[in-house]
């Protein structure tokens, strides 16, 4: 029931809403964890390396750890033991999808340690379950699949569906030393919005498809928000200070997910000038669109 050896799981980041987006637009990055898992005779070892090394529990309650029992339960099997790495290197809190990444990477590394995992959890049960488990699909949708990713919730579950991003397109991320949780990020949202404002989002929402897809002259105007980049405002003043700064020159800035790391659309051109204006203290990247998702291989001789 169980391959032998050692499976290995390349995860992209991902940053979610994009600014109109809120809970249905998602974009993978080319930042990845990897993640390599084994089964054993017994017991449950995990080792974290890079970010969150130190700081996230390294037992049943390590969301890669969850995510694992919860495929194979999905799969009807069960793991007597387990060995687990994790090479992180997307930032925890921050907006970037780590939990996303942590949930997908889990559910692939278990897909692949079962012989016929493939059959017993399609592509469509794994992004369900990830879902599931997240509690919406922005980030996991496009960390599964790759690309950008217009999903939501529909009756009886979700969908996931990609749509083209223009090869020039990136993005510079600047991100803060300090973390913000979701919940809190959350917390902070109106529980009703104006008719006006959500209208004018659904359309921002819209013709951002068309601007990524190629029309990048219009990623400025389409990255305006008016649902939830202001409303969390306090709980990240200088993210907000950012985009009003970039936002002001012309660049298409937004709040990437839940916060505090704010995303740039640039071209190969524009990054170096971008990366110049990361706030001290903070890191800045430039990343280009991840176009695959979550792969999964073996590692040869384990
Ligand atoms: N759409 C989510 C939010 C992204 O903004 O709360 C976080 O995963």
């Amino acid at each position: 029931m169980f391959v032998d050896g050692v499976v290995r799981v390349q995860v992209p980041a991902t940053s979610a809403n994009l600014g109109p987006g809120f809970d249905s637009l998602g974009l993978a990055l080319a930042r990845y964890d990897e993640l390599e898992a084994e089964i054993l005779a017994d017991g449950l070892e995990v080792e974290v390396l890079g970010e969150g090394a130190g700081e996230v529990p390294t037992d049943e309650r390590h969301l890669v750890v969850r995510a694992m029992r919860a495929a194979f339960t999905a799969m009807d099997v069960q793991a007597p033991g387990l060995r687990l790495t994790c090479r992180n290197v997307i930032p925890h809190g921050r907006g970037l999808g780590s939990s996303s990444a942590a949930i997908v990477g889990g559910i692939t590394l278990a897909r692949g340690l079962v012989a016929d995992g493939e059959e017993r959890l399609d592509r469509e049960a794994a992004l369900r379950l990830a879902a599931d488990l997240e509690g919406h699909p922005d980030n996991v949708a496009p960390a599964l699949l790759g690309g950008f990713v217009i999903a939501g919730g529909a009756p009886g579950g979700w969908y996931a569906v990609n749509a083209p991003v223009a090869a020039e397109v990136s993005a510079v991320v600047f991100v803060p030393s300090i973390p913000l949780h979701t919940e809190v990020a959350r917390g902070l949202l109106p529980e009703v919005v104006p008719h006006a404002d959500a209208a004018a989002n659904a359309g921002k929402a819209a013709l951002l498809v068309a601007a990524l897809a190629g029309r990048p002259e219009w990623l400025h105007t389409a990255t305006a928000d008016l649902l939830h980049q202001e409303q969390r405002g306090p709980a990240m003043p200088d993210s907000l200070a950012l985009i009003h700064e970039l936002r002001g020159d012309g660049v298409p800035a937004v709040v990437s997910g839940a916060g505090p790391s704010v995303l740039a659309f640039t071209d190969d051109s524009g990054a170096a000038a971008l990366l110049r204006r990361c706030p001290d203290g903070w890191r800045a990247w430039h990343l280009s669109v991840d176009r695959v998702g979550c792969t999964l291989s073996r590692v040869l001789g384990s």
